[in-house]
């Protein structure tokens, strides 16, 4: 996560009763790193967990548990906070306060500005406050019919329901029923508030190094650390694509909502992309795939000896360029790492391998960091975006492609044969 990917938002996390509480202090504060400013609300079961005194430390804010506190000088906090706010969050929401949601009861504070929060649609709202929720119980409780119907009441209400989690449960069962984590649920309200650029779509990305076996312990590989791949991948999902991302050995973990296949040779990733690329609406080669690879791999361990050793490397297969031909090629993306004119190198590959788009960096300015400087190439010409971390540069890669992807499959269809 960049920071500040909530910077400028306003969010009022409601606490309600639950075990789970005292991971909303962790969420509290993962929240205002990321740049929200946090109104917390909590029920009084949600009190009895934690105390106002955490929240208020962490969130730097009031924190607010009751209907009639007088702070606010019309004496209506459960207005006030509701208008203020981007989005109301509910973690934890209990069976109970999910019930009272349904039946839109007004008895507290956090009930209240539930109910009373401007809606888009409603005549005179100037603004929308969704509602997010992340459910917190026991597994029985979860399971019960009423539950269950509760929420699939939310849900067409409009309200949406982030996890639970299976797993173990403070009460010693194991099921579901779990809050999700703190870190999952800033990821989740972070996708919540992109714009849905690449709903319905399909996105195959390849990211990280690939290793070339010399013999059972020894590889040629290069210092492509994956972030690149894996912020786009991470953005492509939260603009609402389904996204399968081929990756070779890299320290990440698979950002939520992936599908991740592991793969180590380039060969490997080849066939990895190969057998999952039809269907697929982009592909997005962010891989620094080896180029060569030893020519026979041993099978023991070479040994050392006084004597020159000299390698015979084979080419590999240039994955992009084979999807690229395809006749059913789905929108490609190309990347450039180049040492030098980058303008001369990214715009010749794109033309040389047919490609729609490439994204051209100069490998001193990225590679292995978490900023990067880059330069977008397609049919229009060149686009330079200024330095930036790789995760707000991948939400511009992502909305760039999105945007020329129509006219491309437009200008397509319409080639004799496509
Ligand atoms: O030609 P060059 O290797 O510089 O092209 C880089 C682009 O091609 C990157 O998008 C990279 O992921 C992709 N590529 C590939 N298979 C290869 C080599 C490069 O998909 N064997």
């Amino acid at each position: 996560m960049a920071a500040g990917e909530l910077s400028g938002r306003r969010i009022v996390l409601g606490v309600s009763g639950g075990i789970a509480a005292y991971k909303s202090a962790e969420l509290t504060r993962l929240l205002g790193k990321a740049g929200a400013g946090v109104d917390v609300v909590l029920t009084e079961g949600g009190a009895r967990f934690v105390t106002p005194v955490t929240f208020q430390a962490l969130s730097g804010n009031y924190v607010w548990t009751d209907l009639w506190d007088p702070r606010r000088p019309a004496n209506m906090a459960h207005i006030d906070l509701s208008r203020a706010a981007d989005a109301v969050l509910v973690a934890p929401a209990s069976a109970d306060f999910l019930a009272k949601l349904v039946q839109g009861m007004a008895d507290d504070l956090l009930t209240t500005l539930c109910l009373a929060r401007p809606r888009a649609g409603i005549e005179g709202a100037e603004r929308d406050c969704p509602l997010l929720v992340a459910p917190a119980m026991n597994r029985q409780m979860w399971e019960n019919p009423a539950t269950q119907r509760n929420i699939e009441q939310l849900r067409r209400d409009g309200i949406s329901v982030l996890g639970p989690a299976a797993g173990d449960q403070a009460c010693g069962e194991i099921g579901m029923g779990r809050m999700l984590e703190p870190e999952e649920l800033l990821e989740e309200v972070v996708a919540f508030f992109q714009p849905k650029l690449l709903a319905g779509r399909r996105v195959l990305i390849t990211a990280g190094p690939t290793q070339e076996a010399l013999d059972p312990v020894r590889v040629i590989t290069n210092l492509s650390s994956g972030r690149m791949g894996y912020a786009l991948a991470r953005a492509a999902q939260q603009a609402g694509a389904d996204v399968t991302l081929v990756s070779g050995p890299v320290d990440l973990a698979a950002p939520r909502g992936v599908a991740r296949v592991a793969v180590r040779s380039a060969l490997d990733m080849h066939g990895a992309v190969m057998q999952r690329v039809h269907g697929q609406d982009f592909f997005i080669a962010v891989a620094a795939v080896a180029d060569y690879r030893p020519a026979a791999a041993q099978g023991h361990k070479i040994k050392k000896s006084s004597a020159p050793l000299s390698v015979a490397l084979a080419p590999n297969p240039d994955i992009l360029a084979a999807v690229a031909a395809l006749p059913d090629a789905p929108f490609c993306v190309g990347f450039a790492a180049e040492s030098r004119n980058l303008d001369e190198y990214a715009e010749g590959k794109r033309r040389a391998k047919r490609l729609p788009m490439v994204v051209g960096n100069l490998v001193q300015d990225g590679l292995g960091g978490t900023d990067n400087s880059i330069v977008i190439y397609d049919e229009a010409g060149r686009h330079a975006l200024e330095r930036a971390p790789k995760e707000e540069l991948a939400r511009k890669i992502i909305a760039h492609a999105a945007a020329c992807a129509g006219a491309w499959r437009e200008r397509r269809g319409a080639l004799p044969g496509a």
